[in-house]
């Protein structure tokens, strides 16, 4: 099975520390803007502490900006946070991502490539009429050659993804349902096992876990 990060969405920095804590062992952890806008760097250490030092830190901040600006904010977020994996938006280009990696030190650069809140009406109205599997592919690719470790994805595009690119690349991947649990807002879904046969490393699973009435039991049931 698939390694799996809980998404840990809260901006309440003593439920995340709680949750962190009682995760340990079982799954790694990654934060997000919503819990980095209200805590920072500060929070996220927290959060880390509680999570234990064995726990693998994913702070996925999705920067997107000119590439001296990123390689400033990679700096400050590796200074403060030392993550595993961090994340920057791919369409912010080759130049971007190539001074992300060079300001990331040990941390692992993944690019987001299509993100899948965004339906091909949406894509069409901001420019980006290519088919969104095609578009995903020429991102990815991009990424590769500015030194990204890997790739965010979506459950879709797991199997092109691994077709195509070196064995080596990352598919780190969100929109995990297991069987029976609500889909919410993901609409694209795969449950953990089949995610894991199309050949995904690691999983992204937040709500499955976080609201479960026993989060535990829910993360080990879900880590095969
Ligand atoms: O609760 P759920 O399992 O849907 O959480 C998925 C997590 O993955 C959220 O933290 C969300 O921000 C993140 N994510 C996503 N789709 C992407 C990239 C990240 O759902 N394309």
């Amino acid at each position: 099975m698939s390694k799996i990060f809980c998404a840990i969405d809260t901006p309440d920095l003593v439920a995340a520390e709680k949750l962190a804590s009682s995760l340990q062992c079982v799954v790694d952890i990654k934060l997000g803007l919503e819990f980095f806008a209200a805590h920072g760097a500060a929070g996220v250490q927290k959060v880390r502490a509680a999570a234990g030092a064995k726990a693998k830190l994913f702070l996925d901040l999705k920067l997107h900006d000119i590439p001296n600006t990123v390689a400033g904010a990679v700096r400050a977020a590796v200074a403060g946070c030392a993550p595993d994996f961090l994340t920057v938006h791919a369409s912010g280009g080759r130049e971007m991502m190539c001074a992300a990696v060079e300001a990331a030190a040990k941390t692992k650069i993944l690019a987001v490539t299509v993100l899948t809140s965004l339906d091909a009406d949406e894509l069409s109205a901001v420019g980006q009429g290519a088919d969104a599997q095609e578009q995903v592919l020429r991102l990815a690719r991009l990424a590769v050659e500015a030194g990204a470790g890997g790739i965010v994805c979506s459950p879709r595009e797991i199997a092109l993804l691994r077709k195509e690119l070196p064995r080596e690349i990352l598919l780190v991947v969100p929109g995990i349902r297991p069987a029976g649990s609500k889909a919410g807002d993901q609409k694209r879904i795969m449950t953990p096992a089949e995610a894991t046969a199309a050949g995904a490393d690691y999983l992204v699973i937040g709500r499955p876990i976080t609201q479960a009435d026993d989060p535990v039991a829910a993360a080990r049931s879900m880590c095969g």
